[in-house]
């Protein structure tokens, strides 16, 4: 496990490259295998979560190779529908292969992904909804945590998702690509990430409407072409370095941003106080003074402010300029940074019960040894640490290169102090 070393006060300037987007490259990754051919994925992070996806392809008897940032996969040599325990054990993503082996193969052996730091993560729209497709759903092993899952013909159906789960959209589509008849998914995720993969399996020859939209009609095709296909940039890396600009009242431009993806996040940061400007897919940010608070900020499904931007929300109104409420409405159990940045001097109350935290500004954080309970919240205490004062020591940073290619290195790019460090570091 590695640290992060931050030492606090500069003001962040300069210019910096966004890489290729996390939660559009993984489904795209498990989509590779309803093509029996070739698929070439320009711009793919290189992050630990791509790494695993990846590996997971090989595991199946699937052949890729990168090229810089170009991923070369080849799933014409697939040979097994089991995806290893162990391999879903280290990423719950790994469950989008569920949807996309029953597409190709109308069979697939996976673990129950379990739950992470942030929520018990379920998945029972995904399964309730491949049930609904013709599929039979056997439980196997201690606890019956080996589902097995088999068909002799994926059928269309009619979908209603209870929430607009991004991950249950995403495998009723890639079962739904290849199958006989229409299905048509109501209340299906807008996120962005849910439209690109259905762009890329439009683009691979599936016929698919309604993308961006909450109503999704997909009608089954016989195969699927070879694709050449360009990820866009990661609107919460993004997101996460406006924020880090912003905390540390700095003035940068990020290149190559999803700027029509981050609608939600500019409209927050711009109550904060920040001024932002968008010329074509570059952003301008700065913060001239410290922090606005937010009266009421809610984390919400796309296009609302998103989940992954709350804890560098947090961090940000842990500084400002009075009283702050955010409400996490997506997950039960995402206020961890809440523990850490007190350990900063933060003042904040949760109530656990409503999901609610209220966040009195202090003028300044001071420097602590605090520990990364997922990448998002990881980010979210690199943040911290450019604004405290002093030294700031991040714990089991490494969950954050699940995600950033290499925040220190980006951060540095914009002037922050700050360098990866052993885990047994003491802070001087
Ligand atoms: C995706 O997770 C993202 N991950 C998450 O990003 C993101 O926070 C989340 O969507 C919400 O936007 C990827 O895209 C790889 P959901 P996912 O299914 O698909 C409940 C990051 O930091 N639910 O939309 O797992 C669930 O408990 C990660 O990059 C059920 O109850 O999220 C949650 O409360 C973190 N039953 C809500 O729906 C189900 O079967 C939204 O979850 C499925 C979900």
């Amino acid at each position: 496990m590695s640290s992060i070393e931050v030492i606090g006060g500069e003001q962040l300037k300069g210019e910096l490259k966004i890489q290729g987007s996390k939660n559009a490259a993984l489904p795209i990754i498990a989509a590779t295998i309803l093509n029996k051919g070739i698929t070439v994925l320009r711009n793919c992070p290189k992050i630990r979560d791509v790494f695993y996806m990846v590996k997971i392809l090989e595991e199946l008897g699937c052949r890729a190779t990168w090229d810089g940032n170009v991923l070369l996969v080849d799933s014409s040599t697939l040979n097994s529908t089991t995806v290893p325990e162990e391999s879903v054990r280290k990423m719950r993503s790994s469950i989008l292969y569920l949807g996309a082996l029953l597409g190709r193969c109308h069979e697939v052996t996976i673990a129950y992904p379990g739950g992470c730091s942030i929520g018990k993560r379920p998945i029972d729209y995904h399964l309730n909804a491949l049930k609904k497709m013709n599929v039979v759903e056997e439980f196997h092993g201690k606890e019956d945590t080996i589902i097995h899952c088999h068909t002799n013909c994926i059928m269309g159906n009619d979908i209603f998702l209870e929430k607009p789960s991004v991950g249950a959209t995403q495998n009723i589509i890639l079962a739904a690509v290849l199958s006989q008849g229409v299905t048509r998914i109501f209340n299906a995720a807008r996120e962005p990430e849910v439209t690109e993969l259905c762009t890329y399996l439009i683009k691979a020859g599936a016929k698919i409407c309604g993308k961006g939209t909450s109503f999704i009609e997909v009608e089954g095709v016989k195969e699927l072409n070879d694709v050449d296909f360009t990820l866009s940039s990661d609107r919460i890396v993004a997101g996460t370095y406006m924020a880090a600009v912003a905390a540390t009242t700095g003035d940068a431009v990020l290149l190559g941003a999803p700027v029509h993806q981050l609608d939600s996040t500019i409209r927050v940061l711009r109550k904060v106080g920040c001024n932002i400007d968008t010329i074509g897919n570059n952003i301008r940010i700065s913060c001239r003074r410290r922090p606005l608070p937010i009266e009421l900020l809610r984390t919400q499904p796309y296009p609302g402010f998103p989940t992954d931007m709350q804890s560098q929300l947090m961090t940000i109104l842990s500084i400002a300029d009075g009283k702050s409420t955010i409400i996490e409405e997506i997950f039960e159990s995402r206020f961890q940074n809440v523990y850490e940045l007190r350990k900063m001097g933060a003042m904040i109350s949760v109530d656990s019960t409503t999901n609610k935290a209220v966040i009195s500004g202090v003028k300044q954080l001071k420097g602590a040894v605090v520990k990364a309970h997922d990448l998002r919240s990881g980010a979210a205490l690199v943040i911290a640490g450019l604004t405290a004062e002093g030294v700031t020591i991040v714990r089991e940073a490494s969950s954050i290169e699940r995600g950033y290619e290499d925040i220190c290195r980006d951060l540095e790019t914009l002037g922050g102090n700050l360098r990866y460090c052993s885990e047994n570091v003491l802070v001087s």
